[in-house]
């Protein structure tokens, strides 16, 4: 399908499938039609089943449903952009976006998380990973606090930000497929098996489930990575647990197991990967974890031997990389360095000289010795930019075919700028607003973890 759009549009964010196309984002700066992702569900069938008999035989849940996010399907939209198509148009969108942020001025904040385009990155008055670009918004007195990022971090500000302070992106339709992975029926249900089969109480029967658990005492605490919704932090919020991102994962953990107690567990969901190179990090091995899949039977005997439950979820950007690319570039160069995001599978993250956040991938790269070959396993936007901004440093992709986000590429120019000059005649268009009753529990959750990791 391709949709022809205006960035006009920005306010009319989709309802059916063509206004999803028209909203969902925009190609390159050239005029070219592109192939654009869309958030909608293909039909699924489990791997290995042609009929529902076989999902039955091979454990799939009864209960199983098309919904979760695990079924993207990508791209299924393609998209023109009128009004940046050429350089020209370029540097016409980049003059509005400059004289809209100078009319602006204090009132505004642009945040750039480290995958958006160069295009964008070029206006953000704050580039960081999530935990920063998060403390950068709570720390923020602007009125008008534009998120170029994907949706849950934009819901995150919201939660972190004052009332009176409006939090807005460029594209709402901006998602994450991981965050997608994991929504709250399923994680409330696995949560309700776990308690009742594990013999573990809720924190959120502790007077105060802040204090490490009593001797003798076994919870089941629940952490989310900041790549969730926010009906999820919320839950955790109000279950004792915490949110933690990829630069404090380790430390979450640790504040985690201390209010689980000696036999107590944690949950942690969406990204399994996550979760697992933490756990493995903090010295525990296979069998203190297992793996929930909703749409499995739970294996009982491996989920009660487990200190960590990992949901099943995954980025499938850093589901690209594997060990043969690590070996590949080391066969060519002895010497090379290589970072990943911890999002990668535990292999490819075992085989790496170091992993961490996408600002740790940033630091590693700026204090990298000059003449260093670093191979890095993250999106692509962030990896260009760095081996531009290092030229005496040669950064490469581990993978070859590159490897974007198609949803941070979603925010282009011509829906910033479109943004800001509403702002400048007070309309106010893609607006991130968390209800009062989900974001009460959920800074809950994000609190724990600022005070964590202060
Ligand atoms: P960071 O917190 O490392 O920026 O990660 C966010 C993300 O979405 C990585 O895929
Ligand atoms: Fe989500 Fe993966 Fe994109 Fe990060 S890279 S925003 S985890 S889909």
């Amino acid at each position: 399908m391709t949709v022809t759009t205006r960035a006009a549009n920005l306010a009319d964010c989709g309802k059916s499938e063509e206004e999803a196309g028209r909203n969902c984002g925009l190609g390159t700066d050239m005029k070219q039609t592109v192939l654009l992702p869309s958030l909608h569900l293909a039909t699924y069938t489990p791997p290995g089943c042609s009929s529902g008999e076989e999902m039955h035989s091979k454990g799939w849940r009864p209960r199983w449903k098309p919904r979760s996010g695990l079924m993207l399907s990508l791209p299924l939209a393609s998209c023109t952009v009128e009004g940046a198509n050429s350089d020209a148009d370029s540097e016409e969108l980049r003059q509005r976006i400059r004289a809209a942020k100078e009319k602006l001025g204090d009132r505004l904040m642009i945040l750039g998380h480290h995958y958006q385009r160069d295009s964008i990155i070029e206006h953000a008055d704050e580039t960081g990973d999530s935990f920063l670009l998060a403390r950068t918004a709570a720390d923020s007195n602007a009125e008008h606090i534009v998120f170029c990022g994907v949706h849950f971090m934009a819901e995150s500000a919201d939660i972190l930000t004052a009332d009176n302070q409006i939090v807005t992106m460029p594209n709402i339709r901006a998602g994450c497929s991981m965050a997608d992975m994991a929504d709250l029926p399923d994680v409330t249900s696995c949560w309700n098996e776990l308690l009742d089969n594990c013999g573990l109480g809720d924190p959120a029967t502790r007077d105060d489930p802040d204090l490490p658990a009593p001797e003798g005492e076994s919870y089941l605490v629940p952490v989310t990575y900041m790549n969730s919704s926010a009906d999820l932090k919320a839950f955790v919020g109000h279950h004792g647990g915490v949110v933690c991102t990829s630069s404090n994962a380790e430390g979450v953990l640790g504040w985690a197991l201390e209010r689980a107690g000696k036999d107590g567990k944690v949950l942690f969901f969406p990204d399994q990967h996550l979760g697992r190179n933490t756990a493995l990090q903090m010295g525990y091995g296979d069998d203190d974890m297992a793996v929930w899949n909703p749409m499995l039977a739970p294996d009982w005997q491996a989920l009660s031997g487990a200190t960590f439950v990992l949901w099943h979820g995954y980025c499938s950007v850093h589901q690209r990389f594997n060990v043969e690319q690590i070996e590949e570039l080391r066969a060519m160069h002895p010497d090379a360095l290589v970072i990943v995001h911890p999002e990668c599978d535990r292999e490819v993250v075992e085989a790496s000289d170091e992993s961490g956040s996408t600002e740790m991938i940033r630091k590693f790269v700026a204090d990298a010795p000059p003449g260093s070959i670093i191979g890095v396993g993250t999106e692509i936007h962030l990896v260009k930019r760095l081996d531009a901004q290092y030229p005496d440093k040669d950064v490469i992709c581990l993978d070859a075919g590159l490897c974007p986000c198609s949803t941070m590429y979603m925010i282009h120019p011509a829906y910033l700028a479109e943004l800001l000059e509403r702002m400048l005649k007070d309309e106010v268009v893609n607006r991130v607003v968390v209800p009062k009753q989900i974001a009460d529990d959920a800074i809950l959750a994000l609190d724990r973890m600022l005070a964590i990791v202060a």
